[in-house]
């Protein structure tokens, strides 16, 4: 079983991922992970915290001359601010101003009265979205496991405060990919991606914020992860949650999603067909195989991968801390205030995406694991190739 945690507070001296279950023998290196760090960090309309810190990982366990060993991986990230913050965030005696002025649309309230603090650091501190650089190195691990097996996952930006891109018919996703590589908010549209930046300036005048939507495809993904024999097992189910599960993510689809709910039965499900689909890919070569000419399932069916690629699409809300103040109630004096800011993105859907398949791509290794696992990468290769046979022979 793949599985990991993560720890640290936004200004703590570290945060931490540990990953268990990763097999032996996968290439890892800090360079690897660094990458993906600095994709996070970019794209228009962040804040000033990006500036201060440039993430970089000390692999600190589990990896020996550049490959996994089959133990633990333990993945470190410094805070490169921590002089700054070591009295505010001391483990033993420290000192600093409690803070008691809960922002809307943060955890703040919630876990005040949740976990009975009359200081919101205490909670801010970890409900921050600085754990997600976390989960960016642990999804860097598993994208250089799904690489062995041709399995990529690539995400872009489709929508930034009501401005939308809509890919045109046909384009696939590692068109879309590359040109959201080459876009500072990772939106393949060049016209697109002006008006998105005009959105932000906009926001940003007006002391305001913006959310949006990105997509996250996995190509290469044979038939088979997941099941339709338990809910916890379904992957449909499993990767809403891994997106869900990211700071300020409110909703998540599959394919088609909430258009299917409004669309004839004609018009979404994808007819199957067997022959020469036309399009190889990396576990199946041109050969003759079941295909789909459409993809409005997103490459899941009950809960099972189908072959074809798998399509997500997750909303993000706009960012709650806001330049022109929300009002709030202090949770001592129960006093009104206008809550004020000290630094904050205007816009973070581009790094949002790149958090998003880090998840997915965790959730993806995961459900392979379960599929072939094994405690070499030799093994798990093995037991695919196997697989692989069974179903062109079926
Ligand atoms: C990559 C990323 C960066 C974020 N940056 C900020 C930020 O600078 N300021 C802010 O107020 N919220 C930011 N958020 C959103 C908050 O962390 C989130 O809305 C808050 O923790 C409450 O959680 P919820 O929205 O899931 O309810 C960011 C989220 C992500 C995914």
């Amino acid at each position: 079983m793949l599985r990991y945690l993560t720890g640290g507070e936004s200004h703590g001296r570290i945060l931490t991922a540990v990953i268990d279950g990763m097999p032996a023998g996968i290439g890892v290196s800090p360079s690897h992970i660094n990458r993906e760090l600095k994709r996070r960090q970019a794209g228009y309309g962040r804040g000033g915290r990006q500036r201060i810190e440039e993430d970089r990982v000390d692999i600190t366990s589990g990896v020996r001359f550049g490959k996994t060993l089959g133990s633990p991986i333990t993945l470190q990230i410094p805070n490169l601010d921590w002089e700054n913050w070591k009295e505010k965030m001391a483990a033993g005696k420290g000192s600093a101003a409690a803070v008691t002025r809960p922002r809307p649309g943060h955890a703040d309230l919630a876990g005040a009265l949740k976990y009975f603090s009359r200081d919101i650091r205490d909670i801010l501190e970890r409900s921050s979205a600085r754990e997600t650089a976390a989960r960016v190195a642990v999804g860097a691990a598993a994208k250089r496991m799904l690489a062995l097996f041709g399995i990529r996952v690539l995400s872009w930006v489709v929508g930034i405060g009501g401005v939308s891109y809509r890919a045109g018919a046909g384009e696939r996703p590692e068109e879309l990919f590359s040109r959201a590589e080459g876009s500072v908010l990772r939106c393949p549209g060049k016209t697109a991606t002006s008006k998105m930046k005009k959105i932000i300036d906009l926001a940003r005048n007006r002391g305001d914020s913006v959310g949006g939507v990105f997509e996250v495809a996995v190509t290469g993904v044979p038939p088979g992860l997941g099941s339709h024999a338990q809910w916890d097992r379904k992957l449909d189910g499993r990767l809403a949650m891994a997106l869900m599960g990211i700071q300020a993510i409110k909703a998540v689809e599959v394919g088609m999603g909430f258009e299917a709910s409004s669309t004839p039965g004609s018009g979404v499900h994808d007819e199957i067909f067997y022959g020469y689909s036309g399009k190889g890919c990396s576990y199946w070569p041109l050969e003759r195989r079941f295909f789909r000419k459409t993809n409005n399932a997103g490459g899941i069916e009950g809960g099972m991968s189908n072959g074809e690629p798998i399509l997500l699409r997750a909303a993000m809300k706009p960012i709650p801390t806001l330049y022109k103040p929300l009002r709030s109630a202090d949770l001592l004096t129960k006093r009104p205030f206008s809550a004020s800011v000290e630094r904050s993105d205007v816009c973070a859907v581009p790094a949002a995406s790149v958090v998003g398949e880090a998840v997915v791509a965790f959730e993806i290794a995961s459900s392979f694991l379960e599929k072939f696992g094994g405690d070499s990468i030799r093994e798990v290769r093995r037991n695919y190739r196997g697989y692989l046979k069974q179903i062109k022979s079926f």
